[in-house]
């Protein structure tokens, strides 16, 4: 129950189990452009999508390394951890950042993005999702609105929100958006994949310098997107076959039900952690459906406490992440998670922290949880 890399379904650990086939193989590029196809629907776009091997962090290079070119000013709109991991990137290949930060836990304000992005001549603005180390969901819709107008590439981090929440590329406006195999979408971690629609596209294609990144290039994998029966670098051929099963099973739940699903999870859990007296660190009303961050309790300390749900009961979750270490828990719920995931994670957190000193009554957040989940289950 961290978030990410997620547990896996068993038609997928099929996927990856078979024997290896080779990257000429007709099983492997029907496989790669079917996987490339939904990867178009998962962000809800018309635009050029790219797999890649690598993990979310190469998404999020590969999109600087193709849009951003030395002395490029960037707009970097940061309310946590990763978000701020952008401006590094950014500096890294050259561009000049502009950093526009709210608080961790704040949701970004679209209005002062319009007002930055007036202010300069800006060639791309960086944003999150979710940003994994707060549990916020950013109003990308907003944002890509204000975005829209102006010649900046928004560029989003979905990494720990796509396949799990609402995003639409094309409607809303985002140019491009990435993510990582390992976390809502249910595959394990070694893949990006990335969209770019016709405006950030055209911004890679006329460049005036290099991409100084080999393997991230984007034109140099262009060709073998459109047909892999071409050779620029050996794809993960299992990888890619076990993600297409990863993303197959997305199609065949329905991306709105998936998207329900993960609002009801989150909506329960949140109200269980209340019953329990636990507060969410991410401001009301902007908190993630893919992951709960939950304020550590005075007294109770977090190492211990994710100690016992791990070694009592089997039950893994994550700690806090930079300046939240120690101060926050976290707990994934997302992918694969079923309902027997979260009653057992609720039970599993109020028994070791009763065990651990804190006062609250066994199985009110499990009670808490369950009634805010029966109507959904219900109808569902
Ligand atoms: C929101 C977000 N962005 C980027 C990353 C980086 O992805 P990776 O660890 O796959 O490189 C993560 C990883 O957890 C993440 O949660």
């Amino acid at each position: 129950m961290i978030p990410g890399p997620t547990m896996v379904s068993p038609r997928v650990l099929r996927i990856l189990s078979k024997p290896v086939v080779s990257h000429w193989s007709e099983e492997f590029k029907r496989g790669f452009l079917e996987a490339l196809e939904l990867t178009r629907m998962l962000f809800q776009t018309e635009g050029h999508p790219f797999i890649l091997s690598g993990s979310g962090t190469l998404g999020m290079e590969a999109a600087i390394a193709n849009v951003v070119e030395r002395g490029d000013r960037v707009l970097c709109v940061e309310n946590g951890f990763f978000g701020e991991r952008w401006s590094e990137i950014v500096e890294a290949h050259g561009g000049v950042v502009e950093h526009l930060t709210f608080q961790w836990g704040e949701p970004i304000d679209p209005r002062l993005v319009e007002e930055k992005l007036s202010e300069g001549d800006y060639k791309a603005l960086t944003v999150e999702h979710v940003d994994t180390s707060t549990g916020i969901a950013n109003p990308l819709e907003e944002i890509g609105r204000v975005a829209r107008g102006t010649d900046a590439v928004c560029i989003v981090d979905a990494v720990c929100g796509v396949g799990g929440m609402p995003l639409k590329m094309d409607e809303w406006g985002l140019d491009l958006c990435l993510t990582g195999s390992q976390k809502a979408l249910g595959a394990p971690p070694g893949l990006t994949l990335l969209c770019l629609n016709e405006k950030a596209w055209g911004v890679v294609e006329s460049r005036r310098t290099p991409v100084a990144d080999y393997f991230a290039d984007l034109r140099r994998w262009g060709p073998i997107m459109k047909d892999p029966s071409g050779y620029f670098a050996t794809p993960p051929t299992g990888m890619v076959l076990g993600l297409l099963e990863a993303l197959r099973l997305i199609a065949e739940e329905g991306l709105e039900n998936r998207w329900r699903r993960h609002r009801a999870f989150s909506e329960a859990f949140r109200a269980g952690l209340g019953a329990i007296g636990l507060g969410s660190f991410p401001a009301e009303g902007y908190e993630a459906h893919t992951v709960s961050v939950v304020k550590v309790p005075e007294g109770v300390d977090d190492a211990e406490l994710r100690r016992v749900m791990r070694e009592r009961h089997g039950v893994t979750i994550a700690g806090g992440l930079g300046r939240l270490k120690g101060k926050t828990i976290r707990v994934g719920h997302m992918g694969t998670v079923t309902v027997a995931d979260l009653t057992a994670t609720m039970s599993s957190l109020e028994m070791a922290l009763k065990s651990l000193g804190y006062e609250l009554r066994l199985g009110s957040g499990v009670g808490a949880l369950e009634e805010r989940l029966l109507p959904y289950l219900s109808e569902s």
